[in-house]
């Protein structure tokens, strides 16, 4: 065969993977296929391929024969609005998407020149885990890619988007990166399958029940978004890097959303209800504050006492984490601790400026917290609260009570900018349980009990459920109308735009995992 007609083959071969029929299967499964996925993925016309032609080197158990070059998967660079990504999608169509030795090395190629470029990493997984023919050589491939997901933490964004089986040792690869997003119905990731399980625990589970996308988006925390589809998940890829730096070096990208930045909202006068007990839902304020329709939640469906995502204010990407007195009364538990905490860690690694709304009663109390260890947990969202150096800006709107006053981005803990609302409560307790220690025996021993408790209450309710006691501290910058939220919000981030703040030098600190 002349070089030419060799090439036009081996493209040919590369481009139709497993076979028409496999092709087949995968769309009739509702999927597409690994290229038509980098397709939708990057800037039309931006796709470069690498290592197209790369096949396996298994010599057992028939594999001589079955050279399929690109080995399962597809790899390379491209654009997203014109800034530089790395990407593979794994394909189904080739031995089940499996990884190989040479298919893991492509995906370490990318890796690396990721990192060294300064530019995300987006994995679309689709495979049936380890080439089971080619042993510990596959297992050794996951295991270089774990490292390079490691070290590339916190240096390129890291996205995974599981649109197929992802299963055994296989998950631990998107787990080790900053995102995943989950395709509903065609998607599934667990260490042990239904057939183990019932074999160790005699359980029954389906696979969807045990790893399908609305599992790991509600219960365990997984997974930070659900889709119905490709499309739609290769379109969240996109809209989720429009808010992120390319690297830690880097800061986001401004979008002007031609939102006025001095847009009053006077309705925000009327959020809080007049009773402290009444829930309202924080989404309001932050739809509202943010400039018009860019907040993108993450973790929209799991620990939803905590409100976490992106927006821009003024164009600008802020972090966004708020408590959400509609759910649970907007109290920290476990889940919403370790939620927030990593949030607040990516954008502190990504210089993404974060904006805080708090109304927050405490943390959860109750055995089942008590012995799941919320104190470890919460400390989790301390910690990195605490550690986060960039822009910090908190908004008390209602309630901010005991240690959760202290770990919602105090002024304690190097926030610099802390507004609160004439509604705040800032106290150690709520007037009532402060009350019932303070004068449980003046309220027993009174004949007009009820009156005798509701009169301490209210004279609590005067000396510190009140943001006035903290602002004569300078605890409280200002205190600001509720509808001038934004404003003040933008202005206090224009300041901070050129902030610079250190830690003490250390290989790295201990957060209590
Ligand atoms: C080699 C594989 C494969 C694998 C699938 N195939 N998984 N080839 N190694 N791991 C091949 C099949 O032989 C088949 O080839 C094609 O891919 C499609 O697979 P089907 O079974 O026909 O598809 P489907 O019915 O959709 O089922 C998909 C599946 C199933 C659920 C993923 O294939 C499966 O259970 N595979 C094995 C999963 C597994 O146990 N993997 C190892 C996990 S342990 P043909 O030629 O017929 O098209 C692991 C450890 C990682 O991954 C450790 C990291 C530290």
């Amino acid at each position: 065969m002349n070089p030419k007609d060799k090439l036009a083959e081996l493209e040919r071969l590369a481009e139709i993977g497993g076979g028409e029929a496999r092709i087949e299967r995968q769309h009739a499964a509702g999927k597409l296929t690994a290229r038509e996925r980098m397709e939708l993925l990057l800037d039309p016309g931006t796709f470069e391929e690498i290592d197209k032609f790369v096949v396996h080197r298994c010599r057992d158990f028939g594999m001589e024969g079955q050279l399929v070059p690109g080995d399962g998967v597809v790899a390379g660079s491209g654009r997203v609005d014109g800034r530089l990504v790395y990407g593979f999608a794994q394909d189904f169509t080739v031995f089940g998407g499996s990884l190989s030795e040479t298919n893991a090395a492509k995906i370490v190629k990318i890796m690396d020149l990721a990192v060294k470029m300064g530019a995300p990493i987006v994995g679309l997984n689709d495979s049936g885990g380890a080439r089971i023919q080619e042993g510990v050589l596959s297992l050794g491939g996951y295991a270089d890619i774990f490292l390079r997901n490691v070290l590339a933490s916190g240096v390129v964004p890291q996205i995974s988007a599981i649109m197929g089986p992802c299963a055994g040792g296989a998950v631990y690869s998107p787990a080790l990166t900053d995102f995943n997003i989950m395709v509903d119905g065609t998607s599934y990731m667990f260490v042990t399958g239904p057939d183990v399980i019932r074999g160790v625990t005699h359980e029954e589970v389906t696979k969807e029940q045990l790893g399908g996308a609305m599992s790991h988006n509600t219960k365990s925390g997984v997974a930070h978004f659900a889709v119905p589809d490709d499309r739609t998940c290769l379109a969240l890829i996109r809209d989720l890097l429009s808010y992120l730096p390319s690297n830690n070096l880097d800061d986001p990208p401004v979008v002007d959303s031609g939102d006025p930045p001095d847009r009053e909202d006077a309705p925000l006068d009327a959020l809080v209800p007049a009773s402290p007990n009444q829930p309202y839902d924080m989404h309001e304020l932050v739809q509202t504050v943010m400039d018009r329709d860019t907040f993108l939640e993450v973790h929209q469906h799991y620990a939803r006492n905590i409100i976490v995502g992106f927006a821009r204010l003024g164009g600008r990407t802020v972090g966004l984490v708020a408590n959400q007195p509609a759910h649970l009364a907007g109290c920290l538990d476990i889940d919403a601790s370790v939620k927030g905490a990593r949030f607040v860690r990516f954008c502190d690694a990504f210089n993404i400026p974060l904006v805080t709304f708090e109304d927050v009663p405490g943390f959860l109390p109750g055995t089942v917290q008590e012995y799941g260890g919320i104190i470890r947990h919460g400390a989790k969202l301390l910690y990195a609260f605490a550690e986060a150096s960039v822009p910090k800006v908190t908004v008390i709107t209602r309630k901010a009570y005991g240690g959760a006053y202290c770990v919602m981005a105090s002024k304690h803990i190097r926030t610099d900018v802390n507004f609160a609302w004439p509604s705040a409560e800032i106290a150690v307790m709520g007037p009532e349980a402060a009350v019932n220690v303070l004068y449980k025996r003046e309220i027993d021993a009174a004949e007009d009990r009820d009156q005798r408790r509701a009169a301490r209450v209210a004279e609590f309710r005067e000396k510190f459920a009140n943001p006035y006691v903290a602002a004569s501290r300078g605890f409280i910058d200002a205190v600001i109308a509720p509808r001038e939220t934004r404003r003040r919000l933008v202005a206090a981030l224009t300041s901070l735009e050129t902030k610079r703040d250190t830690s003490p030098k250390k290989k790295h600190g201990n957060i209590p995992l």
